[in-house]
């Protein structure tokens, strides 16, 4: 296997009983990802611009991370959860230096990670970065094949706080063997390093996964459109293999970023990600222009009512329970105990209303009957028995958003 190639023979037997002990766990214990993580990631909106001679405002530069790094605090993101600022491709030199390490890009990281990582700390917040297990980046950019260590110490060296892993340029058989080496690699560094993963966006075990990495990908990637956003949904909805079951504190499924605040959304299909991402048990990592938010956008990223669902402590992914007609029905159970989240969202684009009489016991059998009340604005819907229907009523290509506590 061609991974194999830079490992000595120290590092071998070394590499054999780490899989031993990956074997032993569940969840990848590095104290992280208790909660789905969130932040923010420079990827859906700005992609791979690297021309700061034309477009210094918005190509990927140190520049453009601390302006989203000082929005974050001065606009309240940070205050209300969101704590990485990601680095995605693109950041690179087009070499290594002589020693073999990784360069950030002279020009557009005149201070290099190191300084930016420093700046992103002194306002509180964390810096991720991105890299790629094969020979190069997505971008073209170098990759992290036959440098798995160097890179990894590299990244600590620089106090990178979070490590996202891409999977282009390899062969995707070496990933169940490459990926988990790389967690290693970032572990024995000492530091604690958020491990981003796409190897299941290339195979599907999650439960070498979940041992593995603290979130992964495992589906497209999210573009500015609702098509997007409702492919993802009904990729979650169908919940292949329940991959939603390989969620739980320190591992999450990643249905990638939030576009909340861009071009493509209408502000209900704004409210329609954010209330499938909490209900999901998504983490929340924005990727938008936070020096130009529409306030009605910034209101839905930073809603505490849905932020807490996202971030209950139990953490358990929740599920597409039905379908009928455009309607798709989801659960999610959250603290305390006997208490659920639903979601009821609409893929019809008729342009008025539709109505479902939902059965009250989807939520329990609560003798006394559940509280029920609306998440963003927290308008209470009323206190229903579980042999009683609720009436909801959902805008096209909408959502409504509820919590039935029992009584
Ligand atoms: C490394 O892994 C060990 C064992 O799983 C764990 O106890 C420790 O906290 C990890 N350290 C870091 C820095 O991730
Ligand atoms: C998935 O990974 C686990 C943990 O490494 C392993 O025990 C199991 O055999 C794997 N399953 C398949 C189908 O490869
Ligand atoms: C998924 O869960 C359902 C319901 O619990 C079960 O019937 C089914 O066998 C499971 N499928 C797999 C592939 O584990």
């Amino acid at each position: 296997m061609l991974i194999f190639g830079f490992l000595s023979n120290k590092n071998m037997e070394y590499f054999l009983v780490v899989l031993a002990a990956l074997a032993a766990v569940e969840a990848l214990d590095n104290g992280l990802a208790r909660t789905p993580p969130m932040g923010w990631l420079d990827w859906e909106r700005f992609r791979c611009n690297t021309d700061c001679t034309n477009d210094p405002e918005n190509c990927i530069s140190e520049k453009l991370f601390m302006a989203m790094a000082d929005r974050m605090v001065a606009d309240g993101y940070r205050d209300v959860g969101y704590e990485y600022v990601n680095i995605d491709d693109c950041w690179l030199a087009k070499e290594r230096d002589d020693k073999g390490r990784l360069v950030a890009d002279p020009v557009r990281f005149p201070n290099g990670i190191l300084g930016l990582a420093k700046y992103v700390h002194s306002k509180g917040l964390k810096l991720g970065i991105y890299e790629d297990f094969g020979t190069k980046t997505c971008g073209g950019f170098p990759g992290s094949e036959f440098y798995l260590q160097l890179d990894a110490q590299t990244f600590a060296d620089w106090q990178v706080d979070l490590l996202k892993f891409d999977g282009c340029y390899s062969d995707p058989r070496d990933m169940q063997y490459g990926y988990p080496i790389m967690g290693k690699f970032l572990n024995m560094t000492g530091r604690p390093i958020l491990y981003s993963c796409s190897w299941p966006a290339y195979i599907t075990n999650y439960t070498a996964i979940r041992q593995a990495c603290n979130m992964w990908r495992n589906y497209g990637d999210v573009q500015d459109s609702w098509d997007s956003i409702l492919s993802i949904v009904e990729f979650y909805g169908q919940d292949k293999g329940n991959f939603s079951e390989a969620a739980g504190p320190g591992g999450w499924n990643d249905p990638d970023m939030l576009i909340v605040g861009d071009f493509g959304l209408s502000i209900e299909q704004q409210k329609a990600q954010m209330a499938m991402w909490c209900i999901m048990a998504s983490p929340l990592f924005m990727s938008n222009d936070l020096r130009k938010m529409p306030q009605e956008s910034k209101a839905i990223l930073q809603n505490i009512h849905a932020i807490k669902i996202n971030q209950d402590p139990l953490g358990i992914q929740g599920k597409q329970v039905f379908g009928i007609g455009n309607l798709l029905v989801w659960t999610r159970p959250i603290m305390p105990k006997g208490t659920t989240a639903f979601v009821v969202l609409n893929k019809g684009t008729g342009g008025t209303p539709t109505k479902l009489d939902l059965n009250v016991d989807l939520l329990g059998q609560n003798p006394s009957g559940y509280n029920i009340t609306e998440v963003f604005d927290q308008t209470s819907l009323g206190i229903f028995k579980p042999s009683e229907k609720i009436t909801i009523s959902v805008n096209p290509t909408g959502v409504i958003f509820a919590v039935g506590t029992p009584v």
